[in-house]
């Protein structure tokens, strides 16, 4: 039988390890992704809509960063908890929420796997975007069943390469990518071997990223993975192939399939 969580630990999660220790990582990307974010609310917004909210519900944002989905929620909800390992995306949360005068969002510095849930009441929904940073996804998993009463929807990669475009993970990780499968792959093996039945959803995304030139890109690209020069024209052609200039930068388009896992607490 396959052991789904070893895999977790085994193979996705040293790409986790390879960028650092995850506070320090989101710490330093913050603000930058606080900028990206903030140009695209509505997309946000329309993504909350579907979670079906109650006036009186009590929601748990796990990763909740820059209070992208925190924000919406509040102003539908009756209380959220938002929950990140980086104090440097919560600065940014808090802002947000005085911005909007939001007196029901309680933000808590933690990593979520260690956190004791009987700190926070027992949730009625919990929502995780892109945010599972944790070793044992099992335990995880269990943790999130039990602590939330009504939905749950975890929203996570379902292509080989992640956060990256499929081809540029090939070529930062190598051929070995294809057999890692994708987050949302293990943890929908987990849930039916824990007895759950969730709904399954794949959306297709475009990730865009602005660079100043090609070259910009492909050295950022290259820095940031440690890529030998070996691997930097291939990283050129993926760049080339995948980017237009819009008059002031150059847009790089990485495909990126999330999908929606959603369960009903029974
Ligand atoms: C890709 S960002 C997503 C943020 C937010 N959910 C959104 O969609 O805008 C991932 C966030 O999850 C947080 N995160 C990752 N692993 C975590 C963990 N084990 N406990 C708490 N926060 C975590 C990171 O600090 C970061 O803010």
């Amino acid at each position: 039988m396959t052991n789904w969580n070893k895999i977790w630990k085994d193979k996705k999660y040293p790409m986790w390890i390879n960028k650092g220790d995850i506070a320090n990582y989101w710490d330093k990307n913050a603000a930058k992704r606080f900028h990206r974010l903030s140009k695209n609310r509505s997309s946000s917004e329309k993504q909350v809509e579907e979670l079906n909210l109650k006036r009186t519900d009590v929601v748990l944002d796990i990763g909740c960063g820059t209070g992208r989905f925190t924000i919406p929620i509040a102003k539908r909800v009756k209380t959220v908890y938002g929950i990140d390992v980086s104090k440097e995306m919560l600065k940014f949360a808090k802002r947000e929420s005085e911005k909007e005068g939001l007196k029901n969002i309680s933000l808590i510095n933690a990593n979520f796997e260690t956190f004791d849930i009987n700190k926070i009441e027992k949730v009625d929904v919990s929502i995780s975007y892109n945010s599972l940073g944790v070793y044992d996804i099992k335990k995880v998993l269990t943790k999130i069943n039990n602590l939330t009463k009504r939905d749950v929807f975890i929203f996570t990669f379902a292509e080989k390469g992640e956060w990256l475009d499929k081809r540029l993970a090939e070529i930062v990780y190598g051929e070995h990518i294809k057999d890692i499968p994708p987050s949302a792959e293990i943890i929908y093996n987990l849930l039916k071997e824990m007895g759950i039945e969730p709904d399954f959803e794949v959306r297709h995304n475009v990730w865009k990223s602005e660079y100043n030139s090609m070259e910009d890109a492909v050295k950022k690209i290259t820095e940031f993975y440690k890529l030998g020069d070996g691997l930097k024209k291939k990283v050129e052609n993926f760049v080339k192939e995948n980017s237009v200039y819009n008059g002031e930068k150059y847009v790089l388009s990485q495909q990126r399939d999330i999908a929606k896992i959603h369960w009903r607490v029974k």
